[in-house]
């Protein structure tokens, strides 16, 4: 009989790709009296991002550094910005991945963890696996 428990916590964040972060907040400012922190830039991660406070959750807009950006192909395709990923808070991505494994779905790059852009461990998933979505898992202690 398979173990039936949920791995995913919180709503962390929707990460959304924009072509300008300087328009975009402004107007996330201005139209919808969002409260933008400064752009930080994450050279790590080819990204320049600010944050967006709700009650809940947070939204992320993130502009590519440049051509190399993981962000970049995305924007070619989408030229006026969009959702990229969704991201969930997990308490233990190593039996987080084990019930990813166990259904077949997959995990992007080598599978391993890597350190995101909040200095936590994440993974992605295979878009095709969640219809069409980005998913990013981040272990949050
Ligand atoms: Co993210």
């Amino acid at each position: 009989m398979e173990e039936v428990y949920s791995n995913i916590g919180r709503l962390n964040h929707v990460a959304i790709a924009v072509p300008n972060i300087k328009i975009a907040s402004d107007m996330w400012q201005k139209a919808l009296g969002a409260s933008v922190s400064k752009p930080q830039t994450l050279h790590e991660h080819g990204v320049k991002v600010v944050f967006i406070n709700s009650p809940n959750t947070k939204v992320e807009l993130i502009e590519p550094l440049n051509e190399n950006s993981p962000i970049s192909n995305f924007l070619k395709k989408n030229p006026n910005g969009g959702m990229h990923h969704i991201c969930y808070e997990v308490s233990d991505l190593k039996s987080a991945s084990r019930k990813l494994q166990a259904v077949g779905a997959r995990i992007l790059g080598d599978g391993n963890p890597k350190i995101g852009a909040h200095g936590n461990p994440v993974i992605f998933l295979q878009p095709s696996d969640f219809s069409g979505t980005l998913i990013e898992l981040e272990q949050v202690e």
